[in-house]
């Protein structure tokens, strides 16, 4: 069944205060859940979810009352308006294997309720718009369970009879019951108290299994840092006394952000030298930020309804991204730290281009706010999170930083403590903007909360060598997707888009942009422009422009579209070597290697001879020389798009063709620079003492591409400077560097010493184990070697990072393996879909995406793959989670 946004009705009761006691036992918790309750709605039916639970006793005001019990409602009709409902459930923790609700890892109880996993705790309105103050009671073993954690304040212990011990928990603030939590164990503790900017005391805690408490300074620094971060941008302090995050091994996503008890995917908190890589460290800050952020946007002020989840996430993502940033930049000089800050615009800008563009192309295409759901934890998703985030860095960049900061102040005044809807968001930042732009507003911007899809902007420019005018027309272009092709009656209208360009001369020369008698333009760093495109075509005529000049377009990734322009080789080549927007520079050396890419990938199809372009090969020659640039801004010039990002330019997708023409490439420029590669490793190599900072990251970044152009072509003295680098690696940046090189491109004798030996030292270490199983799957040559790995004693379905780094890795990141001609792996992934689905419905339907845009690729990839999503189809236990994935695949 669909659920429709426009459908909201407003809960008919409140429900005041919560008071649960928790009776922890693996097999049989005992939940008893006493809420006060009123209503001006006499008579309205009182309607509780309530899933894979058992019902004991209901009582209102201590008397037995009439209920039914069907299809997971709870539906009872009170007689009086204020009463107090008691209601006595069991549920079994330990053979919870979805994750959602209350359930067992390791030896500890821990819960995740968002979205809808209370309803899986006890009978509650599961929906973010009920809010209340909790009580929370927890009794268990006390030499099995030492602690016992649950939101807010810590009221009381004591200890109980037969070894059992309870403590008292209170928060203060009014929630929806997503953000409830519970942990119960035996744990290390890292903590320190530090100080808010109003000189409150607060208590900072990490918890992670015995033994891993000396992997936890990092998550715990993070966290500080995150604190005092949110109280300089953004003039907001952390609102407890306490503030708790515990890593836990089995958990379906990144983290989540239970008022002041924040759950971690232990993969985002345990960090040293030894197991995490620089991408493990960066993903731990961003994470913790991330989560640490949501306190104010999330927590304070909530969501309405599940529709509005990127009011929260959109905005929290923009957060973090933020935050990194501003990480990545401090202690550096001004140059550097626009490189930095370009890297992570860069780095942001992948990510949703690998996972957010496909995504909008699909079957599951839908606008940040989505219309409709079948099953919301489908909809945690690249568009409400990535997308939005840029929707709300649109926002900003409209704004300015200041006019954002008014616009926030201005949310926060307006709605601390409810749960509201993105159009609130909207309302509070065109507020601001309309002081700013009398007789403007941001109506036409809100379509992009409503409409789905990437638009292209088309690019004109005409030079009038006479007049010394350069004329600039947009044209912006959106086809429907997704449900939106179910809708007849649905007419996609223009985005509002701020298009950020700039103008070089053929030298490289940047030309000064004169925008005084142009409306709806203003002037940006070196001479750039911002142009507001909000209808479907708009000319702007530039004066003073004394050549025809080289476009720099899109400057910082201003809006998240497609930018079609007809370059010549030449003008890229000019943009690569000079352009002084370092993100548009890059873009620029994106786009010339996508062109050779995808003309190559015709060429393979058409038997034709292969051979690159010069300018190419000059381009890269000069970025891995100029002196101007640092190591981790040099290491992006030099890599190559990725073949999911190149995929999305291919009307009918050919995989092998693809990953042929993209490997020769890179064969190409490694064989063609391959001193270079060289010399770029050895001034980058170091064995310095290993810190996580921006420059020595950048270094080991750039020496590990340039290994892996030496180990691609199989270069000799690339092998032994891989197999060197592994044996005196101090670092697992360095070790997974070396290991990932020889595991892919060495010969397989060496690469299997390697391997095994990594597997020896590291057995004991899942994250670590996760490393090791994704590097193999993704190294595999057909399934039936991966279908050997399972084999595995470590190798479970059951623990979500297993299985993402084998089963995710295999099909979205071993092209060879996973588009064989046969057709095998595809069948496989059917069968994998089945077995994920009875034990973890969430993790089955996003394994189950991988197969989202089977419709685009030829023949006879495309054939099976219908083939094999049928067989999922088939089945007649699926999940309600799985089903929404495969039927739109099917049917849209
Ligand atoms: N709100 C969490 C975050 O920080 C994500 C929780 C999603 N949970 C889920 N079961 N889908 O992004
Ligand atoms: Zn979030």
């Amino acid at each position: 069944t669909t659920i429709y946004r426009q459908d909201y009705q407003p809960y008919p009761f409140v429900i005041e205060r919560v008071e649960l006691h928790f009776s922890l036992e693996p097999e049989c918790t005992t939940v008893i859940n006493t809420m006060q309750i009123r209503t001006s709605h006499a008579g309205a039916l009182l309607v509780l979810n309530g899933e894979d639970i058992e019902l004991k006793t209901i009582l209102l005001n201590g008397q037995a009352v009439a209920y039914e019990y069907k299809d997971n409602l709870l539906t009872l009709q009170p007689e009086v308006t204020n009463f107090e409902l008691k209601i006595v459930s069991m549920c079994n923790p330990k053979t919870n294997s979805t994750l959602m609700g209350l359930y067992v890892s390791g030896q500890s109880f821990f819960t995740q309720c968002e979205a809808e996993g209370f309803r899986r705790i006890t009978f509650f309105p599961d929906r973010p718009d009920v809010m209340s103050e909790y009580f929370v009671t927890i009794e268990a073993d006390k030499a099995q369970y030492p602690y016992l954690l649950s939101n807010g304040n810590l009221l009381s212990t004591r200890e109980l009879d037969n070894g059992r011990h309870e403590a008292k928990w209170h928060d203060p603030f009014l929630k929806p019951c997503y953000l409830f939590a519970l942990v119960a164990g035996d744990f290390d503790i890292r903590e320190k108290t530090s100080k808010t900017r109003s000189g409150r005391e607060v208590l900072l805690q990490v918890y992670s299994d015995k033994g891993n408490g000396d992997q936890t300074l990092w998550a715990l620094d993070s966290l500080e840092r995150s604190m005092f971060w949110d109280e300089q941008r953004f003039g907001l302090e952390l609102d407890l006394d306490r503030f708790m995050i515990v890593a836990v091994r089995d958990f379906n996503m990144g983290a989540m952000e239970n008022k002041g008890l924040n759950i971690f995917n232990a993969a985002y908190v345990l960090a040293d030298p030894e197991i995490a890589s620089d991408a493990n460290y960066m993903g731990i800050e961003s994470v913790v930020g991330h989560e640490y952020f949501h306190n104010w946007t999330g927590n304070r002020v909530t969501c309405q309804d599940w529709f509005q989840l990127s009011l929260k996430e959109g905005l929290t993502v923009f957060r973090d991204q933020e935050f990194s940033a501003d990480m990545m930049a401090r202690f550096l000089s001004e140059e550097a730290a626009k490189s930095a800050r370009a890297v992570k615009r860069i780095d942001d800008v992948t990510r949703l281009r690998v996972s957010q563009f496909p995504e909008d192309a699909g079957p599951m295409a839908h606008p940040i706010r989505p219309d409709s759901y079948q099953e919301i934890g489908n909809f945690y998703t690249a568009t409400v999170y990535e997308k939005g985030a840029e929707v709300i860095r649109m926002q900003h960049t409209l704004l300015g930083e200041a006019g954002f900061r008014a616009g926030m102040d201005e949310y926060f005044r307006r709605h601390d403590g409810q749960a509201v809807t993105c159009d609130d968001f909207v309302n509070a930042m065109e507020f601001v903007y309309q002081q700013q732009n009398p007789g403007k507003d941001l109506s036409i911007f809100r379509r992009w909360y409503s409409q789905a899809g990437t638009p292209t902007v088309h690019v004109q420019m005409d030079y009038d060598h006479a007049q010394q005018t350069c004329a600039i027309t947009l044209r912006q272009h959106c086809d429907k997707v997704g449900v939106e092709k179910l809708r007849t009656d649905f007419e996609k209208k223009p985005f509002h888009i701020p298009f950020h360009i700039g103008m070089l001369t053929t030298q490289g020369q940047a030309i000064p942009l004169n925008v005084k008698d142009l409306s709806d333009i203003r002037v940006t760093e070196n001479g750039g422009a911002l142009l507001e495109l909000t209808e479907i075509e708009k000319t702007w005529v530039f004066s003073h422009i004394p050549e025809r000049p080289v476009l720099s377009l899109l400057r910082d990734f201003s809006a998240p579209v497609y930018v079609d322009y007809d370059y010549s080789f030449e003008e890229l080549a000019t943009l690569c070597a000079h352009d002084s927007n370092p993100f548009a520079r890059w873009e620029a050396a994106q786009e010339l290697s996508s062109r050779e890419i995808l003309r190559l990938t015709a060429d393979i199809l058409a038997k034709r001879p292969l051979s690159l372009s010069p300018i190419v090969q000059e381009v890269w020659a000069h970025n891995l020389t100029d002196p101007h640039l640092d190591a981790a801004y040099r290491a992006w010039l030099l890599a190559l798009p990725s073949e999911k990002v190149l995929v999305e330019r291919l009307d009918s997708i050919t995989p092998l063709a693809l990953h042929q023409a993209r490997q020769f490439v890179y064969k190409t420029l490694a064989k063609e620079h391959r001193d270079l590669w060289l010399r770029t490793y050895q001034g980058n190599h170091s064995q310095k003492e290993y810190s996580p900072d921006p420059i020595s990251m950048g270094q080991r970044s750039l020496k590990n591409m340039a290994l892996n152009y030496l180990l691609v072509i199989q270069d000799e003295e690339g092998i032994a400077l891989a197999k060197g680098q592994y044996e005196t690696a101090k670092n697992m940046t360095d070790r997974m560097g070396a290991l990932s090189a020889l595991m892919y491109y060495a010969p397989a004798e060496d690469s299997e010493i390697y391997s095994q030996a990594f597997y020896r030292y590291f057995e004991h270490n899942p994250l670590v184990m996760d490393k090791w199983f994704a590097l193999k799957a993704m190294s595999v040559k057909r399934v039936d070697q991966l279908r050997e790995l399972m084999q595995n004693p470590l190798f479970t379905l059951r623990n979500p990072n297993r299985a993402r780094a084998v089963l995710f890795q295999f099909c979205m990141n071993n092209t060879e393996a996973f588009h064989h001609e046969s057709g095998e792996a595809y069948a496989f992934w059917a069968e994998q879909v089945i077995a994920l689905d009875t034990i973890n419905p969430e993790i089955a339907a996003r394994f189950a995406r991988v197969m989202d845009n089977w419709q685009r690729y030829a023949e006879p990839n495309k054939g099976f793959m219908q083939k094999a999503l049928q067989t999922v189809a088939q089945c007649p236990t699926l999940s309600k989670n799985t089903t929404e994935i495969v039927g739109k695949a099917l049917s849209i």
